[in-house]
């Protein structure tokens, strides 16, 4: 495939951002929309899968449009289309497969059904872009190649020795990393999506303030993340002098603002060592050439400094607007699926999946 360009549009609609992205030659990036319906769901707390699927069916078109008018493309310059098939909410991603199935068939285009997890790794082969204002990384990982995701709805420790030829090595038993963030922020108070949020508090708070559990796992690369949650629920009623029979909503109105904050940065230090402590077991293990993140909490800075802090590696990371969901990384995934000569996709039968593991 070399010198042959090869450009692929990729749609991602797993769960409330409705994104797409286009890449060329898998390290070029030429354009990434991102529509979020997370405003509409802020006051409930969370993601509800009704009106995240909604907002998608009235943003794919107009999505997909301004993706191809910002990479300057038109169809003709389109060589495939890439979609996110699983994992995630299947009203969500419905509506993006069958968008992209649509097009793949009137646009007599190569259909990619790319599995979202490995897509967040594969934002890390983007080193170039048309666009202003990214901060790309300087050459692409290198195989060995160690993943760490975390994300909303993952946490996975995953070695590739090649492109599609991967052994994921530990995930989570229970609660993904950014589920735990966001569940603590409930617990303290702070509004929906919780992640960025219990970071910033935490900026304002002392992380050695509490002692919390890392759980112990049979897995030696398995995480889980509901005890911890659990041990912040308790700590947060021992705070305020009330038992376990507190609901937890009344929690934040209890708890002061140096109480919340304390209880961020040592539920961040805690999380945070926990994927580092995995991740250097796997890094003596397998010694890989590169270490790369993905997801939406690789966007966190105390994560960040405690790999720098456990890793004998220096991790390049993405831009900060390809951490969380977007086309782009599913765009970049899609254009190794081509280059590789991965099997296409039927566009009359591709089903979504919504359970899809790696
Ligand atoms: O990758 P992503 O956008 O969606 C999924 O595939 O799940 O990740 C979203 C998750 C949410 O749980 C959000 O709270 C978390 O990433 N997140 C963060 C930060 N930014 C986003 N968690 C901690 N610190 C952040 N700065
Ligand atoms: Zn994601």
């Amino acid at each position: 495939m070399l010198g042959t360009r090869m450009i692929v549009l990729g749609i991602e609609s797993s769960c409330d951002e409705t994104a797409v992205g286009v890449v060329q030659d898998g390290h070029m990036l030429r354009s990434n929309i991102v529509a979020s319906s997370m405003s509409l769901h802020a006051q409930y707390g969370g993601v509800v899968p009704e009106i995240a699927a909604r907002s998608h069916i009235e943003a794919i078109i107009p999505v997909i449009e301004e993706a191809l008018a910002a990479a300057k493309c038109t169809w003709n310059d389109i060589d495939a289309i890439a979609v996110t098939y699983g994992a995630g909410l299947n009203g969500s991603l419905l509506i993006g497969v069958l968008a992209a199935r649509t097009l793949a068939i009137i646009k007599r285009k190569p259909l990619y059904a790319v599995n979202h997890v490995i897509g967040h790794i594969y934002a890390n082969f983007l080193t170039q872009t048309t666009l202003k204002g990214y901060q790309m990384r300087r050459q692409q990982p290198e195989f060995p190649m160690l993943g760490i995701i975390v994300s909303g709805g993952h946490s996975q420790l995953a070695i590739w020795r090649n492109h599609f030829d991967y052994t994921l090595l530990g995930q989570t038993q229970d609660d993904a990393i950014g589920e735990a963030f966001d569940k603590v922020a409930k617990i303290i108070g702070l509004p929906y999506p919780g992640g960025i949020n219990v970071s910033r508090l935490a900026q304002q708070g002392n992380r050695d303030a509490f002692q919390l559990p890392k759980a112990r796992m049979a897995g030696k690369y398995d995480f889980s993340f509901s005890g911890i949650k659990t041990a912040v629920l308790r700590l947060a009623q021992e705070q305020v002098g009330k038992d376990y029979s507190l609901p937890s909503y009344e929690l934040s109105g209890l708890l002061n603002e140096q109480q919340k904050a304390d209880i961020a940065a040592s539920f961040q230090r805690v999380a945070c060592e926990t994927i580092a402590d995995k991740a250097l077991l796997a890094y003596q293990e397998f010694v890989p050439k590169s270490v790369v993140v993905g997801g939406g909490v690789a966007a966190n800075t105390e994560l960040r400094e405690c790999l720098a802090r456990t890793l004998p590696y220096s991790i390049e990371y993405l831009d900060l607007k390809l951490c969380g969901d977007n086309g782009a990384m599913i765009a970049a995934l899609g254009c190794f699926h081509a280059m590789e000569q991965q099997a296409t996709a039927n566009p009359y039968t591709l089903e979504t999946a919504p359970n899809l593991s790696m």
